[in-house]
């Protein structure tokens, strides 16, 4: 388990619009995955790798997600009443889980910009960014070793994953060396949602990030890049680039993970996690395969 006390910053402040019109009114990190947000998956990822002090940054519809962390007192007592205790322990769980911290983005003027917002909380802290739409399987290893990469370079170091070339222009692409250590790459050069044929490589940036509080400074001198929005690949490409500095490592992923901000990976997720559930698994895989088979 790493030392040093790490913070997390989990960005939850952009408009969602490719879950509209589910988020018109709803962050899409509050869409349920089973039967919880998908941002709680990600706050229970940072818990277990020991982080206690989580700090959100969230946009319009902010309510939602610092309501869900809070406690609720009326549906406790209710709960209490019935003796449900299994639904109670579930519902005190969801605001028990860590110290969490909320933010405001004013606009969402991109995922570098939302990181930036969070420079005051986290002061000299390294830190890790888990994007609130992104979940890593909790059977897969991610966060810890990348912590653990990060007490030992110093360095930015970055989640990646191979994905199919058609489409790294979806991602941030990283050009990378190998380090002797397997899934541990040094990153040479990155760029964000880059066309097939100007890809490095079809290793793509997913949503984990450790860094330190160097970052910030990058940040805020970075334009507006893709999109017209302040990219973290561009502050991250800064650092790979600096010849003084630690540089940026990449850790290789090859678990399960779901973009629930993308509707078919959002249904995957669900169906997944749903199947692997001992509660509900026995009764839907047998409809699984029935369904399959019409298909
Ligand atoms: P995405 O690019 O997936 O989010 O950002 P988006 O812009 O909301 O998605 P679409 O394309 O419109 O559907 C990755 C993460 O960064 C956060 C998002 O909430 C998401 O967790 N983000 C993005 C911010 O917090 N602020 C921003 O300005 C942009």
């Amino acid at each position: 388990m790493p030392t040093k006390r790490f913070k997390a910053v989990i960005p939850a402040a952009g408009l969602g619009t490719r879950f509209l019109p589910a988020t018109k009114a709803m962050p899409k990190e509050m869409l349920p995955v089973v039967d919880k947000p998908a941002i709680q998956y990600v706050v229970e990822e940072a818990a277990n790798a020991g982080i206690d002090d989580i700090l959100v940054i969230i946009g319009r519809n902010k309510n939602a997600i610092s309501n869900h962390f809070d406690s609720v007192p009326e549906l406790e007592v209710k709960l209490r009443e019935k003796g449900d205790d299994a639904r109670l322990l579930r519902v005190l769980e969801s605001s028990d889980l860590a110290d969490i911290h909320f933010v405001r983005q004013g606009e969402p003027k991109g995922l570098g910009h939302a990181v930036l917002r969070a420079r005051a909380h986290v002061g000299d802290s390294p830190f890790a960014v888990l994007l609130g739409d992104d979940l890593i399987d909790e059977r897969d290893e991610l966060l810890t070793t990348m912590m653990a990469e990060h007490e030992r370079t110093g360095a930015a170091i970055i989640a990646l994953m191979e994905v199919d070339p058609d489409h790294i222009h979806m991602y941030g692409a990283a050009a990378v060396e190998e380090t002797g250590t397997d899934d541990v790459v040094r990153v040479t050069g990155l760029v964000e949602k880059p066309a097939k044929e100007d890809a490095p490589s079809n290793l793509a940036i997913i949503g984990r990030y450790v860094l330190g509080p160097e970052i910030f400074d990058v940040l805020e001198h970075t334009e507006p890049g893709k999109g017209g929005e302040i990219q973290l690949t561009d502050a991250l490409q800064v650092l790979a680039a600096d010849p003084e500095g630690p540089g940026v490592y990449g850790v290789v992923f090859r678990g399960r993970r779901y973009d629930t901000g993308d509707r078919v990976d959002y249904i995957k997720a669900i169906v997944q996690l749903a199947s692997d559930r001992d509660d509900l698994g026995p009764e839907l895989r047998p409809w699984f395969k029935e369904f399959a088979a019409t298909l």
